[in-house]
């Protein structure tokens, strides 16, 4: 087993040539390389993966750290024939795939925070970044899983965890990215035929972490707290309000969810 780097051998065998597979040692950021390949005609099912990235791109224009060797960093390139309003579900596609492969290729009780964080005791164990292109002629799904990290850097220390320090083993990056990957596609396939969640939604409550649990819902026209019920076919959260006991729909981006005695 290869744990310094991420063996591409294995990761093709493992995932049948059903990947265009592009690694690089080092990069900026994968989604920054994935965008360049789909602007220039990259196929879907394009798999763009380096070791380290020097600018790893994380949501809300923070950084993501990939320390080399360590983690995985890789954007896939999605064509998906969908409307593109429909686009911002994938992230969720992801999320689940995340949180399942995570769990097969570790054997750990992986869940997911609303709407796509693969969690365990509350810690992340993946970011993903999907963005469009510019008409939404491709999709770049990017994900960072954490794999081998030994620590984390203070400020992320309680918030962040990884296989290797949930299990107190070191795990193949190739095993892991491919548990992943064959996860994704088969949730992608049923996503794009339906153009909704309908046939992911058991999978994803199965091992939803908010899931019957007291969540404050952080809505910039006022805050209220309720118990977190699961997911409709759209991907947004329902959440039963403590105070009139109305169900309300939670669209992805509009809102924080937090739970109330912790991040989940
Ligand atoms: C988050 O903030 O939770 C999302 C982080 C997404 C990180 C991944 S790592 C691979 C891909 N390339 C990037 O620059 N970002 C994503």
């Amino acid at each position: 087993m290869d744990i310094s780097g991420i063996d591409i051998q294995e990761l093709t065998q493992e995932l049948n040539g059903r990947w265009e597979i592009h690694h690089k040692e080092k990069v900026d950021s994968t989604n920054i390389w994935a965008r360049t390949g789909a602007s220039e005609g990259a196929p879907e099912f394009s798999l763009y993966l380096a070791d380290e990235q020097s600018k790893g791109k994380g949501r809300t224009g923070r950084v993501w750290q990939s320390p080399a060797g360590t983690s995985v960093s890789m954007s896939l390139v999605l064509r998906p024939d969908i409307p593109m309003e429909k686009m911002p579900m994938l992230t969720l596609v992801m999320g689940l795939a995340a949180a399942v492969g995570m769990r097969e290729a570790a054997n750990l009780p992986v869940e997911i925070k609303w709407p796509n964080d693969a969690v365990v005791n509350g810690k992340k164990l993946c970011g993903i970044l999907t963005e469009m292109g510019p008409a939404g002629e491709f999709v770049i799904c990017g994900v960072g899983l954490n794999v081998n990290m030994d620590a984390f850097p203070e400020e992320l220390a309680d918030k962040a965890t990884s296989l290797y320090l949930e299990t107190g083993e070191k795990h193949s990056l190739a095993a892991v990215t491919a548990a992943v990957l064959n996860a994704f596609e088969k949730y992608y396939h049923a996503f794009v035929k339906n153009g909704d969640l309908a046939e992911l939604q058991k999978d994803y409550e199965a091992i939803l972490a908010n899931k019957g649990r007291a969540v404050r819902i952080l809505d910039p026209t006022g805050e209220y707290n309720g118990k977190a019920l699961g997911i409709d076919k759209e991907g947004r959260l329902l959440v039963e309000r403590s105070d009139s006991g109305q169900i309300e729909k939670i669209f992805t981006g509009e809102v924080s969810v937090r739970g109330i005695y912790g991040y989940v």
